[in-house]
């Protein structure tokens, strides 16, 4: 196999969007960061220099990590932080997988601007028929602050209250001119009448479930967190935060051919808390008789307003359209991409995902819910990061730092449809809880949603692992009659699952990757509140099943 090196250079830069101007750490002085390009079994080594004062580590999102777990990057679960002045080189192999992955900054709320596309180029040929011009347009939707981001998250833990929204939704790091003062910052797409495109959409947004269209086009999803997907079309895209999805888009609209398109992206809310309803919007410019610059920003002027929003852009609220679109998604399940999801397990997990309040302690103010402070659980666990990184605990056979106790089911059982149980649900336990599995373990995760003061989907992320997406329903999940009606022939298969508000979501996996694999809401206010928990996979017994030792130039604590 080849290897391919990068160099990250984690870096303040003075960036200005909406007339407003900050330092904002980035890589290598780009926001959105450098895309990472390579080739399916190749090797891939990135050194991240630590170029500021503050710890930090970088996350390959969605790379499977298959023995390698001293690269995923969360802090204190697989490695301790980069300190300022040093560096660590990820070093790890992308086996068996392809398509649209990302990377992001893996300590506190860094991921708000150190994030990009992590593209691993198929070693067999693309299997949908349709020509594609050229395999490359990525769409990353992010979240800009005008305050520093760090202040806003420090706040939201002083206080317990929600964050403060973010100033604008972005593509590729370009808000679009219905925000004020954007409008020379606006993502431009040119295209070829006629010629068919692989768009790359990943949302990197902090803490907010997206809707896209694209007006007067339709797009035929094909993938979906890296996976294959049974091509099918649809007028827009559901994607939550930590997913990415491949669309074809083909330039159909010849008859009006020196137009240019609204594409925009904006929140799916399930609820009256509609604490952020700004729109990002771009364009797609058929462009005739110029070659086009595919994927770089044209220095062309959008038009002047009013914009219309595309028709086929659901509204807030469409949990209709969200729920079609995910029952739509299936696995390909070809030949060559068999599903391989387990038709039988060996464990069943049931957790509860959702938010609790606790008491404000005396003498302190607190912003949440009735002067309560939020926090938010798993099985009502608030997770809490050690101070030491657990992968290297447990490759040295010691205990410190956490413990293995995780709850395999709810502590109790309410009714989770009911409308903001407060009474059941305030409060959380802290600590660092695991669960063990034994290599090899055929597991099944039931995810069910707690529908409390939440109106947005619960987007859960495992990390080391991709996992099946066997059932998905409202209410509350029924251990005797819902695993009845799972898809254990073609669901889909991915490695970030958005459970819904007031439901559930079952997801299996085989956990054939030793290491300890961290599983978060990927709503950074949610991690930052304690929904996360992790999973410890023990070495199997052939040398291959075995976690490699650690590279020399891991950084302590
Ligand atoms: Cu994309 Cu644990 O993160």
């Amino acid at each position: 196999s080849n290897t391919k090196k990068f160099h990250f250079n984690v870096e303040w830069k003075t960036i200005t969007r909406l007339c407003n101007s900050k330092p904002v750490l980035t890589v290598n002085g780009k926001y959105p960061g450098p895309t990472i390009t390579v080739n399916e079994g190749d090797n891939v080594q990135v050194t991240v220099t630590n170029k500021v004062a503050i710890n930090t580590t970088i996350h390959w999102h969605g790379v499977r990590q298959v023995r390698s777990g001293w690269a995923d990057g969360p802090a204190y679960i697989t490695q301790c932080p980069i300190g300022g002045g040093k560096s660590y080189t990820y070093n790890f192999s992308v086996v068996d997988q392809r398509g649209t992955l990302w990377w992001h900054a893996h300590f506190s709320w860094q991921r708000a601007s150190v994030y990009g596309a992590f593209i691993i180029l198929p070693r067999m040929p693309f299997p949908f028929s349709l020509p594609i011009l050229n395999p490359y347009i990525p769409l990353i939707f992010g979240e800009w602050w005008n305050e520093d981001v760090e202040l806003v998250a420090n706040e939201m833990m002083l206080y317990g209250g929600g964050p403060k929204t973010s100033d604008a939704y972005t593509i590729n790091g370009l808000p679009g001119p219905l925000y004020p003062c954007s409008t020379k910052d606006t993502f431009i797409q040119t295209v070829v009448p006629g010629k068919t495109y692989l768009v790359r959409i990943i949302n990197a947004a902090l803490n907010d479930e997206l809707f896209f269209a694209v007006e007067n086009h339709s797009l035929i999803v094909v993938e979906i967190d890296g996976v294959y997907t049974k091509p099918f079309a649809t007028t827009a895209v559901m994607i939550a935060p930590g997913q990415t999805t491949n669309v074809l888009l083909t330039a159909d609209q010849v008859h009006h051919s020196s137009a240019m398109f609204v594409m925009a992206a904006r929140p799916y809310l399930t609820s009256v808390f509609h604490f952020d309803n700004s729109t990002t919007i771009g364009f797609l410019k058929y462009q005739t008789n110029i070659t086009p610059k595919i994927g770089k920003l044209e220095k062309i002027q959008p038009p002047m307003p009013p914009y219309t929003l595309p028709q086929n852009l659901p509204n807030l609220e469409d949990t209709l359209f969200a729920t079609q679109f995910l029952n739509s998604l299936r696995s390909l399940g070809s030949k060559d991409y068999p599903c391989k999801v387990p038709k039988k397990i060996d464990k069943r997990v049931v957790t509860t995902i959702g938010l609790n309040l606790q008491d404000c302690p005396v003498n302190q103010t607190c912003k949440g819910f009735e002067n309560k402070r939020f926090f938010a659980s798993m099985n009502n666990q608030s997770f809490i990061r050690p101070s030491t990184s657990i992968l290297e605990s447990i490759y040295h056979n010691l205990s410190n730092g956490f413990s293995s106790d995780f709850p395999e089911n709810p502590p109790f059982i309410f009714n989770y449809t009911g409308v903001n149980p407060v009474t059941e649900n305030m409060n959380t336990n802290f600590g660092t809880k695991l669960l063990q599995l034994p290599y090899g373990t055929k597991l099944e995760v039931v995810l069910q949603d707690t529908n409390f003061l939440n109106p947005e989907n619960h987007p859960i992320h495992v990390h080391g692992h991709n996992f099946f997406i066997v059932g998905r329903g409202f209410g509350n999940f029924d251990v005797a009659k819902d695993p009845l009606s799972y898809n254990l022939v073609d669901p889909p298969e991915r490695n970030t699952v958005a459970v819904p508000v007031g439901g559930w979501a079952a997801i299996r996996l085989i956990a054939d990757n030793p290491g300890v694999w961290f599983v978060h809401c990927h709503l950074e206010e949610h991690t930052s509140w304690g929904l996360a928990m992790g999973f410890v996979v023990k070495s199997g017994s052939e040398p291959s099943q075995c976690l490699l030792p650690p590279p020399s130039d891991l950084p302590a604590c």
